[in-house]
């Protein structure tokens, strides 16, 4: 078995053309730092044209809100925004250097995307999937060419998190593990080297405190006790809160993979669960003046 470790950069490809797919939330910051810091063309594509036109007015939205602060001049801004196009037919990444999968996390709906991609992509085309815990080597292991396969794992908001997680799973080879990393780099993040492991490193930690808060809630803790009782710890958001932000679906999702994983240590919190069957985008909603509420609905579901 490789070790993991920082590769030599010298054997890093250059990266001149990246295709995203998805064209989700998660999908469109990606685009947006792809665009914004390599300043190369962006593909988005999704199931139907709508829905990969919507991805890319979302990402130019978010380029004009640069240009209105002020942090780009409106030419770089329309420059940008021509980089990005979208449609639905992964043909639009044969020129790509790099794809980069944000599709729904399922192994078996990843696995399809990535076979699509290697019968039109280059031979030199670096794979890279943004999933928080599914594995790496199993998502490569139906691909033609796995060595070309890597973990590129991004954190919300992507605009904002500095930290990237680079999976290397058995099949990946130096130039393609290099080549991440050199992106990564490149995007203004720092990359850490992690084992294909679940849920890697960072969402075992985090989603284990996220876990423990909602057994507190599942006790009979209030939520804003759960949250108050933490807030001292310093963290930049309340487990509760950060609940909204890595979304309840996701956040169940990486939490049974992980107890599945490893039963003893993460249990899967039946008060979360009624929060994704009711489609609650969270524990917490916010007033106008910002201050958080327990919602009726919300409310309903807890013990
Ligand atoms: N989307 C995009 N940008 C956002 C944002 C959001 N949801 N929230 C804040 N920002 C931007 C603001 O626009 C601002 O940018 P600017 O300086 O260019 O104007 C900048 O972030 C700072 O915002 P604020 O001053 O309003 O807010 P804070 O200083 O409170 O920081 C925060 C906001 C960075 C989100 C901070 O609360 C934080 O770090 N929270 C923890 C986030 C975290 O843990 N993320 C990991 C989630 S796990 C995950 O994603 C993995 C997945 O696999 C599950």
């Amino acid at each position: 078995k490789r070790p993991v470790g920082v590769p030599d950069k010298g054997l890093a490809r250059t990266v001149g053309s990246v295709g995203v797919v998805g064209a989700g939330l998660m999908a469109s910051q990606l685009a947006l730092l792809f665009v914004r810091r390599l300043k190369v063309p962006v593909v988005m594509t999704d199931l139907d044209d709508a829905r990969a036109q919507a991805g890319v007015a979302r990402v130019h939205g978010e380029v004009d809100t640069l240009v209105g602060k002020g942090r780009i001049s409106h030419d770089e801004g329309n420059r940008l925004k021509a980089l990005v196009t979208g449609g639905t037919d992964h043909a639009l990444y044969a020129g790509a250097d790099l794809v980069v999968e944000a599709v729904f996390e399922e192994m078996s709906v990843k696995q399809q995307v990535l076979a699509s991609l290697e019968a039109v992509v280059r031979p030199d085309c670096v794979l890279a999937t943004n999933t928080s815990s599914l594995s790496v080597a199993e998502m490569a292991s139906g691909l033609q060419h796995p060595e070309r396969m890597v973990g590129f794992h991004f954190f919300n908001p992507v605009a904002v998190m500095p930290l990237v997680e680079v999976a290397r799973a058995p099949q990946t080879d130096d130039a393609t593990y290099a080549t991440a990393f050199a992106v990564g780099r490149q995007l203004g993040k720092s990359c850490v080297p992690v084992e294909d492991a679940p849920a890697f490193v960072v969402n075992r930690l985090l989603i284990r405190m996220l876990s423990e808060a909602f057994a507190a809630v599942d006790e009979g803790t209030p939520p804003d006790v759960v949250d108050a009782a933490v807030r001292p710890l310093g963290l930049p958001m309340s487990p509760l809160v950060l609940l909204q932000l890595v979304g309840p679906a996701v956040a169940l999702h990486v939490l049974e993979s992980l107890h599945a994983a490893f039963p003893d240590r993460f249990a899967v919190s039946g008060t979360l669960q009624k929060v994704v069957e009711a489609r609650q985008p969270g524990i917490w909603s916010w007033d106008e003046r910002g201050k958080p509420f327990l919602s009726e609905e919300t409310q309903a579901l807890l013990p």
